[in-house]
């Protein structure tokens, strides 16, 4: 048993040169070993969770595994977590009251956590304390050591707790069961060492540790070459990629590598506003593949929360790179995310970030009530803002956040667009839909061939959270 340990997770050393690259390769004796079972995963989180899960199906395939949606037939059951706020903690917690049912008729089920909850020291105790049905509890840095885990499970029928707190080498050729056909995550870097005081991702997933060039570039020529025609380049803070690196290769320069394979379309989230440079402006604005969309949180306007939240820049600082953006990337379309109601913000506090939003109109936004996560030092800090008002606060944002969203689709009404055609739209079954170069959703009249082609369309009516098109 390796039970995550907050202070480890903490800690950061400058040996960056002790971090290797090693290749995942799955041993004969284990190929096959589940053959006949199936299991079912459920993911919690942001979009390094969803590629988690995609590279976590594939492993359990290779063990002979297969997928199932009917989570009560299931011989394996998986919950890929997120500790990113409270709530996240509490829909988990709240599900496994439905695993321990299942156990209880079918006790061989074998039920796991995995994802940032298990590198929590905090969850870990009390899954051990109190939900001694689970059976496995892996972390962020444990993905390849899944089969032997499993091996361990079915050979001894003995639970098994691997969370190591401090981050591992790279690995590398790790499989993925994609759940497009048309486009791909690409992790170009694992873990943040930004330490804003209010999250718990460095702890989670450790120092900041950058994919070698050559392997981010071969898996995006694979892609290419397998007919994706979109990759988003994943991290926890994209634009700092190369900073661990001990050659002099950074953000700007593997965009344009990235640019220079011709794949079609390219993204890349998340971005911080301190490591955007202007060369990283440059590449973006010159290479037509890399997508005009850009998610730049702002977490607030107002200078004296920003450096309680140790984010490293000023509101001023935010609105320069902002319109820097705007003035050199034609049509970009910026997203954010704000926190509300962090350790007492005031009334003043809260109504620059709203004066920051009436500045940026933003295309959208994720918008969160701060909520205190085990070990950071926001966690500590003293807080007399009554949750009423936080509630209203957020309320109050989203109402300016929605208004500007249907501005900035409005904009669009008449105008013909690219769209990367998806799939059959969820709201339409008679429509497709896909989503522009700027990311806005569209439900698209066109023929269902389509589907995996960019195609121009119409724009011809306009929401808040999506567009009607056709394609012309
Ligand atoms: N409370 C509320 N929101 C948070 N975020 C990160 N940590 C917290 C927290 N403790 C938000 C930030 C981040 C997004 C992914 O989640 O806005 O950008
Ligand atoms: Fe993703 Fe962060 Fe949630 Fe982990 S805690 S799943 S990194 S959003």
């Amino acid at each position: 048993m390796i039970v995550p340990n907050l202070k480890e997770a903490m800690k950061r050393s400058r040996e960056n040169a002790k971090v290797q690259t090693i290749n995942y390769i799955l041993e004969e004796n284990l190929k096959g070993i589940a053959l006949g079972k199936h299991y079912f995963i459920k993911t919690y989180g942001c979009q390094m969770n969803e590629h988690d899960s995609e590279n976590i199906k594939a492993i359990l395939e290779e063990l002979g595994f297969t997928e199932i949606d009917c989570m009560e037939e299931a011989d394996f059951i998986l919950l890929n977590t997120c500790a990113i706020r409270e709530n996240a903690h509490n829909k988990v917690f709240g599900f496994l009251g439905r695993i321990k049912n299942i156990k209880e008729k079918r006790p061989d089920v074998i039920a796991g956590i995995s994802g940032c909850m298990a590198q929590e020291e905090v969850v870990v105790n009390e899954i051990l304390e109190k939900y001694n049905y689970i059976d496995l509890v892996f972390g962020t840095h444990n993905i390849h050591r899944l089969p032997q885990l499993i091996q361990s499970i079915l050979n001894k029928r003995e639970s098994q707790i691997e969370v190591f707190s401090k981050e591992g080498d790279i690995i590398e050729n790790m499989p993925f069961k994609r759940d497009s056909k048309y486009k791909a995550w690409v992790n170009i870097m694992y873990g943040c060492d930004k330490f804003c005081t209010y999250c718990i991702v460095p702890y989670t997933r450790g120092k900041q540790r950058s994919r070698r060039k050559e392997a981010i570039l071969s898996e995006v020529k694979s892609l290419k070459e397998q007919g994706y025609k979109e990759v988003t380049l994943l991290g926890q803070n994209v634009n700092a990629y190369g900073k661990d690196l001990e050659e002099n290769y950074r953000m700007e320069d593997l965009l344009f590598d990235v640019s220079k394979t011709g794949i079609e379309r390219i993204r890349f989230v998340t971005s911080h506003p301190w490591d955007f440079t202007d060369k990283m402006i440059d590449v973006i604005s010159k290479c037509d593949n890399i997508m005009p969309y850009i998610h730049l949180p702002l977490q607030s306007g107002s200078n004296a929360i920003l450096k309680r939240m140790g984010r490293r820049y000023t509101k001023e600082d935010y609105l320069n790179l902002f319109h820097k953006l705007k003035e050199k990337i034609p049509n970009v379309a910026i997203t954010t995310d704000i926190i509300v109601g962090f350790p007492n913000e005031t009334e003043e506090d809260f109504e620059e970030t709203l004066q920051v939003v009436e500045m940026c109109k933003y295309d959208s936004a994720f918008t969160f009530i701060f909520s205190p996560r085990v070990g950071t030092p926001a966690a500590n800090m003293e807080d007399t803002i009554l949750k009423e008002v936080k509630e209203e606060r957020l309320q109050r944002l989203n109402e300016r956040i929605n208004y500007y969203s249907k501005c900035a689709n409005e904009a669009y009404k008449g105008k013909i667009v690219k769209v990367l055609i998806e799939g059959i739209s969820e709201k339409d079954e008679t429509k497709v839909m896909g989503y522009t170069e700027t990311m806005k959703l569209v439900n698209v009249k066109a023929d269902k061939e389509k589907i995996g082609s960019i195609i121009n369309v119409k724009i011809t009516d306009v929401k808040t959270w999506s567009m009607d098109g056709e394609e012309v």
